[in-house]
C-alpha cells in the first residue's frame, strides 16, 4: 500500500492539500504500519510543496479515526518494547513536522474521533466536529490499560492545562459529543453538515495563512500553571492521593503512568515531552494489563455484540410493542429501557397505582435528565408517553414481546403467563427476568414453550449494560435470535448461557461472596477481607455487597440448590462460608442494609462501620494468611468455577464469560475477564494450575483445577473462541 492509498491527496488549484483518510483494506482507519508508512511520506510531500496554501484532513470512512492498530498491541510483549516506543515516535514525529509547517492545518472531524483520531486532530490548527450520529470525540486509551501515544497526553496539557487535561480527558477516557467536545475546548468548531464543516476548515485556511499552535507561540505558557509554580506544585500531591484512594491499590498501571507523563512533560520542551509520554506508552503498552482489556473490552465486546451468540439464519426482528408484568425495581427499570429505545411499553402490575410508581420511576430518570441538559421537556414527554401503565392483562392485547418481572415464586410467574397468553400476539417472545430459577421450570407453565427464554437483567437496569440471555431445554433458536435482538435494540450487551442453578452470573458472583465470608468464618479479621476485595479490584468490596444483595437470598439460593442435587441422587457439599451465614441470620439477626443490619451497621439505610460483632464472635486474634492469597482467593473462585461452566456448557463462549464477568457482576476490569485472568497469570495456565493447586493444598478442595483446565494447560491452548 502507498500514501495514495492510506492518505489519498486531493490538491485544488489555490494550493489547498484535502488529505482523506481512507484505508484502503479495513472499514476503519486505524494507526497501522501502512498508515504510518503513508503518515510519513505525506508529510515530507506537504514540507516539499511549492505554493502549498494550507491543509485540510478529513476521512472517506464513516468515522474520522477509529484508533491505535489494537490486534498488533495485543500481541506486542516486554521484548519489544523499543520497536512500540521507536514506533510511537515516529507517528509522534511526522505529526510533529505537520503542526510546524508553517502553513494552517485544519482537522475536518467528519465522525468519531477517538485515540489517535483525536491525537491527530490535537496536531491541526484548527479543529471542526460534524455532528453526525455516532460522533465521539475523546481518548479513551485509559479504558484499554493504555495511554495516548500519539503526542495525546503532550497536547492535551498544553491546551487545556494539566488539571482539565487529566480530569476531563485523560484520567476517564470520557468520549464527548461534538457540542460537549466544544464546551470542553477540545474542538474549536462544530458544523451541521459535511459541507459546512469543509466551507469553514476552507475559511480557516483562508484567514489564517501562517497558523502555529498556541505552543509555539514565543512566551507561551501552560494554562492554569505547572508544577514548577509554587502555588501548583502545593497542590500537586493531591493527585496521586486521589488517584490511590480511587483505585484502592487494584493494578491499574495506566492512570499512574498518565500522571507521570503528564507532570514530566510541563517541566521540559514539547519535543523531549515526547520522548518520556512514548516510554510511558511502551511500557503499558508492552504489559499484560492492556492485553487482558484489549481483550474483553474489544475483541470479546465485538465478537459478543456483533452476534456470535445469535442463530444466523433466523432474519432479525423489531420490536414495536412490549409488556413488562411486574412493575416493581426490575420491572420500572426494564421499562425504562425498552421505552428509551423507542418501544411502546405496556406496564403491568396488580393495581393501577402500582403500575403508575413503576412508571413514575421513569419520570424521575427523565427529570434528572432535564435538568442536567441531556434532554429536553418535550422529548420527557414523548418518552413517557410510550409508557402505558395498566392492571388489566386485556391492555397487552398485540404487544409482540412479553418480559416478566414479578416476584421470585415459580406457581406466581406460571399463573401472569397464563393470564397473558390469550392477549398477546400469537407468536409473541416470552421472556423471564428470573434471576435464579430454572428456565426448563418456568417454562412448564406456558404453552408456547420453544417461545420462552430466560433475559436477566441486571440492577440498576438503566445504568447496567449487560443482559444474559438464557436457553432452556425448550428454547427455540428462533426465541433466541429474537432475544438477541431484543437486547441489541435497547442497545445493551447480550451474553448467551444455557439453562443451569444461577446461570453463569448468578452462580459465579456466588463463588466471591462464599469465599469473603468464609475468611470470616476462618477467624480472619473482616477489614482485611474487605481490604482484600478492594485491592483484587472489585468495585464493591465483599461483605458490603452481600449486605446490599441481603443474606437471605443466597441462602434461599442454597437451599433450593441443595434440594435438587439430593432429589437427584447427589450428594451436597457445604461451603465452609454457610455456617458464617446461617449464624448471621439465624443468631445475629443481621439480613443486609435492608433489615438495616448485617456485615455493617447501618443508619438511616447509610452504611456506619463493620458490625464489631464480627470481631467479637469471629475473629481469632493473631490469626493471618498471606495477603495475597486473600486476593487470590476471592479471583480463583471465580475464575475457576467459570471453567467448571464451560466444561458444563453453561457457558458455550469464552468472549461471554469475559464480557459477563466484567460487565454484569464486576470481576475486576484490569483481568480482562474471569477466563482472560486465567490466560495473563503469570507462567499462563501452568502457572494457574500451579497456583490453584496451592491454594487448594491450603484452602480446601474446592480450588482444585478442573479437567478441562489441565488438559488446556497441558496442550499448551489458552482459553479464546
Ligand atoms: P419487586 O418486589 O420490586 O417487584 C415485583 C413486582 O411484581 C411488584 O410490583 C408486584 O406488585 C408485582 N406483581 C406481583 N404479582 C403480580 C401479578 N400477578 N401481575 C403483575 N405484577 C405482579 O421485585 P424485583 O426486585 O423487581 O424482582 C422482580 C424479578 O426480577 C424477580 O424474579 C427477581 O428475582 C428478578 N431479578 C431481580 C434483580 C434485583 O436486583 N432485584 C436482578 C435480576 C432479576
Amino acid at each position: 500500500m502507498t500514501e495514495a492509498t492510506a492518505i489519498r491527496w486531493e490538491q485544488d488549484q489555490d494550493g489547498v492539500v484535502t488529505l482523506v483518510l481512507d484505508d484502503p483494506v479495513q472499514s476503519a482507519n486505524t494507526m497501522n504500519a501502512a498508515f504510518t508508512d503513508a503518515l510519513e511520506a505525506t508529510v515530507e510531500r506537504l514540507a516539499a510543496t511549492e505554493g502549498l496554501r494550507g491543509v485540510i484532513v478529513t476521512s472517506a470512512k464513516k468515522t474520522f479515526f477509529a484508533g491505535g492498530d489494537l490486534r498488533l498491541l495485543s500481541s506486542v510483549g516486554p521484548e519489544d518494547a523499543e520497536g512500540v516506543f521507536a514506533n510511537s515516535m515516529r507517528i509522534k514525529r511526522a505529526l510533529r513536522t505537520l503542526e510546524t509547517l508553517g502553513k494552517p492545518v485544519v482537522a475536518a472531524i467528519n465522525g468519531a474521533a477517538l485515540g489517535g483520531g483525536l491525537e491527530i486532530a490535537l496536531a491541526c490548527h484548527h479543529r471542526i466536529a460534524l455532528d453526525a450520529p455516532g460522533s465521539k470525540i475523546g481518548l479513551p486509551e485509559v479504558t484499554l490499560g493504555l495511554l495516548p501515544g500519539g503526542g495525546g497526553v503532550v497536547r492535551t496539557v498544553r491546551l487545556m492545562g494539566i488539571t482539565d487535561a487529566l480530569l476531563k480527558v485523560l484520567l476517564q477516557g470520557r468520549q464527548y459529543r461534538p457540542a460537549q467536545a466544544l464546551e470542553a475546548g477540545l474542538v474549536h468548531e462544530v458544523a451541521a453538515t459535511r459541507e459546512e464543516m469543509l466551507a469553514k476548515a476552507r475559511a480557516f485556511v483562508d484567514a489564517n495563512p501562517e497558523a502555529v499552535q498556541p505552543w509555539d507561540v514565543k512566551g507561551y505558557k501552560i494554562p492554569g500553571g505547572t508544577p514548577s509554580n509554587p502555588s501548583f506544585a502545593a497542590n500537586l500531591p493531591a493527585f496521586p492521593a486521589n488517584l490511590r484512594k480511587q483505585l484502592a491499590g487494584a493494578p491499574y498501571p495506566a492512570p499512574r503512568n498518565i500522571l507521570a507523563a503528564a507532570v514530566e512533560s510541563t517541566q521540559v520542551d514539547i519535543d523531549t515531552a515526547m520522548v518520556i509520554e512514548a516510554r510511558y506508552f511502551a511500557e503499558l503498552a508492552c504489559g499484560q494489563i492492556s492485553k487482558n482489556m484489549i481483550q474483553a473490552f474489544f475483541f470479546d465486546m465485538q465478537a459478543v455484540n456483533s452476534g456470535a451468540g445469535r442463530p444466523k439464519d433466523v432474519p432479525a426482528r423489531t420490536v414495536s410493542t412490549v409488556a413488562v408484568l411486574g412493575a416493581g425495581m426490575m420491572g420500572a427499570g426494564i421499562a425504562y429501557s425498552c421505552a428509551q429505545a423507542g418501544m411502546r411499553v405496556l406496564l403491568k402490575d396488580v393495581t393501577i397505582e402500582a403500575a403508575e410508581r413503576g412508571k413514575a420511576y421513569s419520570a424521575g430518570l427523565l427529570d434528572k435528565a432535564v435538568a442536567r441538559g441531556r434532554t429536553t421537556p418535550e422529548e420527557r414527554e414523548a418518552f413517557l408517553a410510550r409508557i402505558t401503565p395498566t392492571a388489566d392483562a386485556a391492555d397487552l392485547a398485540g404487544c409482540d414481546a412479553v418480559i416478566e418481572a414479578v416476584f421470585e415464586n415459580v406457581e406466581l410467574k406460571h399463573k401472569v403467563f397464563q393470564e397473558v397468553q390469550d392477549v398477546i400476539a400469537p407468536d409473541a417472545l416470552l421472556c423471564s427476568n428470573t434471576s435464579t430459577l430454572p428456565i426448563g421450570l418456568l417454562a412448564e407453565g406456558v404453552e408456547r414453550t420453544a417461545d420462552f427464554i430466560g433475559l436477566h437483567f441486571f440492577s440498576p437496569v438503566d445504568k447496567m449494560p449487560l443482559v444474559e440471555i438464557i436457553v432452556g431445554p425448550q428454547t427455540g433458536q428462533e426465541a433466541l435470535a429474537r432475544a438477541f435482538d431484543l437486547v441489541r435494540q435497547i442497545r445493551k450487551t447480550p451474553i448467551v448461557v444455557n439453562d443451569s442453578r444461577g446461570f453463569f452470573t448468578s452462580r459465579v458472583i456466588g463463588q466471591f461472596i462464599n469465599e469473603g465470608v468464609a475468611m470470616i468464618g476462618e477467624g480472619l479479621d473482616p477489614v482485611s477481607v474487605e481490604q482484600a476485595a478492594a485491592q483484587a479490584g472489585y468495585p464493591a468490596k465483599v461483605l458490603s455487597l452481600l449486605d446490599e444483595l441481603t443474606l437471605t437470598l443466597p441462602r434461599k439460593i442454597r437451599n433450593e440448590a441443595r434440594r435438587a442435587v439430593e432429589e437427584s441422587g447427589g450428594s451436597w457439599t457445604p461451603h465452609p462460608g454457610d455456617l458464617v451465614m446461617d449464624r448471621m441470620l439465624d443468631e445475629f439477626d443481621r439480613p443486609g442494609r435492608s433489615g438495616g443490619a448485617g456485615f455493617y451497621e447501618y443508619e438511616d439505610g447509610r452504611r456506619t462501620r463493620l458490625w464489631p460483632g464480627l470481631r467479637e464472635h469471629f475473629t481469632q486474634p493473631g490469626k493471618e494468611i498471606p495477603f495475597e492469597d486473600m486476593k487470590e482467593r476471592m479471583l480463583f473462585a471465580e475464575a475457576l468455577d467459570s471453567v467448571r461452566c464451560l466444561e458444563e456448557s453453561v457457558l458455550t463462549s469464552v468472549a461471554d464469560a469475559n464480557v459477563g464477568s466484567v460487565l454484569g457482576i464486576g470481576f475486576p476490569a484490569w483481568t480482562g475477564g474471569v477466563l482472560q485472568y486465567i490466560n495473563g497469570y503469570d507462567g499462563g495456565l501452568p502457572g494457574f494450575v500451579a497456583r490453584a493447586r496451592e491454594l487448594a493444598a491450603a484452602y480446601g478442595e474446592r480450588f482444585t483445577p478442573p479437567p478441562l483446565l489441565l488438559q488446556m494447560a497441558e496442550e499448551g491452548r489458552t482459553f479464546r473462541d
